[in-house]
């Protein structure tokens, strides 16, 4: 199989990182790729919201199965445009990708049908949006309807920073159209949890629980960042929750994309709000999360291009899934600044001397170096017996590796 992975994360690097490990691939290409998944695919410099390209670099190269990575080009319509060529693509069409690309989608799919979340109300001028304000309590929770790379969310203490967050998304327009329609939503309490799910339209698969860092201080303090590490089992999750999520959720997702006509064969990844014996969705993402995935991948011991083409084909139920019993632990190393601004060009040493599995998240090489060119720079992944020997692995290379300004979370797992 000649597969093609679409994105240039860490992500990105662990997917080509099992699927080549599969005796199923014989070349993977990667758009545009990074230095690290350089050694195990072809990579071709493009944009991932390039779909035309994309796509005539499928028929050219008669591509077997494309990976879609990012949400982007998922809400871009790049899975419907490769089936309309007639090949093979793994992720969820354009329609479907709204419950990632549309909160206010996202929110009107979950109350339809029965998936429990935050009392919430969808507005489309800033007149109707303060006068909504007077339904809620504080903190309130305003969204962007639209995708915002993770600065969509704004959680608003009082009515003043309410009402800042309402003029800055729907007047001065910070985030573009994004901010045409606002979602305004009770605040959640609790702790968060992420559950990943391979899924075509007729059967869901989840895959081992997780847990993301999404803070970018010690103690969970500080801005929220796109994740500072995993850990894989989640330590947090009662295993009395977790056996409530496939009637509680997964089955009523499944019903939902049965009676909306969603054709989605791919990754669901839903984030959850766990407050005592209350479980809420706070969203669904379309793809993988980053980097949820790198812990979770190096769990699975099945064959993932094989289930990626089960997902792509609709024959998932044929497939089954079988995980490590060990310890995942990703840690993210990131640039100074990070994630406000943070240079770039800054070179990385003794990333040969590591010994866990490093993935490139924001790396580029210039003259036979490797520098740093992203706010989250490498992943140290590692496999344990349990978690203190995950993170010892891990943390043994942070010492490892070195860059100018080079951060990282010592908690990962911990809290
Ligand atoms: P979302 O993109 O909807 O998951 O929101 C991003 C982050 O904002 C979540 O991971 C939570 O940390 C936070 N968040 C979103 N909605 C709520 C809510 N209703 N209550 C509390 N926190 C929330
Ligand atoms: N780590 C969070 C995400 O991928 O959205």
């Amino acid at each position: 199989m000649k597969v093609l992975v679409v994105g240039s994360g860490g992500r990105e690097h662990a997917i080509c990182y099992k699927l080549n490990q599969s005796a199923d691939v014989e070349k993977i290409y990667a758009i545009p790729g990074n230095p690290g998944i350089a050694q195990l695919a072809t990579c071709v410099a493009g944009s991932v919201e390039d779909i035309d390209a994309i796509v005539s670099f499928v028929k050219e190269n008669a591509i077997d199965l494309t990976v879609v990575g990012p949400e982007v080009p998922l809400c871009l319509g790049l899975v419907d445009a490769i089936e309309d060529a007639g090949y093979l693509a793994f992720g969820p069409k354009k329609a479907a990708a709204a419950l990632e690309g549309s909160k206010a989608f996202s929110k009107d799919f979950m109350v339809r049908h029965g998936i429990k979340t935050a009392k919430y109300v969808e507005v489309d001028t800033i007149e109707e949006a303060k006068a909504a304000l007077a339904g809620f309590c504080y903190p309130v929770v305003i969204k962007a309807d639209g995708l915002a790379a993770g600065k969509g969310v704004i959680i608003c203490e009082d009515e003043k920073m309410a009402n800042e967050a309402l003029e800055d998304l729907m007047v001065t327009k910070t985030l573009s159209d994004a901010g045409d329609k606002v979602v305004i939503e009770e605040f959640l309490k609790g702790f968060e949890c992420s559950l990943l799910c391979f899924v075509d339209n007729d059967t869901i698969l989840p895959m081992v629980s997780v847990k993301d860092h999404k803070q970018i201080g010690e103690g969970n303090t500080g801005l929220n960042t796109g994740g500072m590490g995993t850990v894989s089992p989640n330590p947090f999750l009662p295993a009395a929750i977790e056996a409530r999520f496939e009637q509680e959720i997964l089955d009523k997702f499944m019903a939902g994309i049965k009676a909306d006509n969603l054709d989605y064969r791919g990754i669901v990844f839903i984030g959850l709000m766990i407050d005592g014996e209350e479980i809420n969705v706070l969203e669904f993402n379309v793809r993988f999360g980053d980097p949820e995935t790198q812990s979770i991948l190096l769990r699975l011991e099945s064959d993932l291009a094989q289930v990626m083409k089960a997902c792509a084909t609709n024959t998932l139920a044929t497939q089954k899934l079988v995980w490590s019993d060990k310890t995942a632990v990703t840690l993210v190393l990131s640039a100074p600044g990070y994630p406000g601004n943070y240079p770039k060009g800054s070179k990385i040493s003794n990333l040969d001397q590591c010994e866990c599995v490093v993935f490139h998240a924001g790396t580029k090489e210039v003259d036979g170096d490797i520098v740093t060119n992203g706010g989250r720079v490498l992943n140290i992944c590692a496999l344990g017996d349990d978690l203190e020997d995950a993170r010892a692995k891990v943390y043994k290379d942070a010492q490892v590796i070195h860059f100018d300004g080079m951060y990282y979370r010592k908690d990962i797992g911990l809290i």
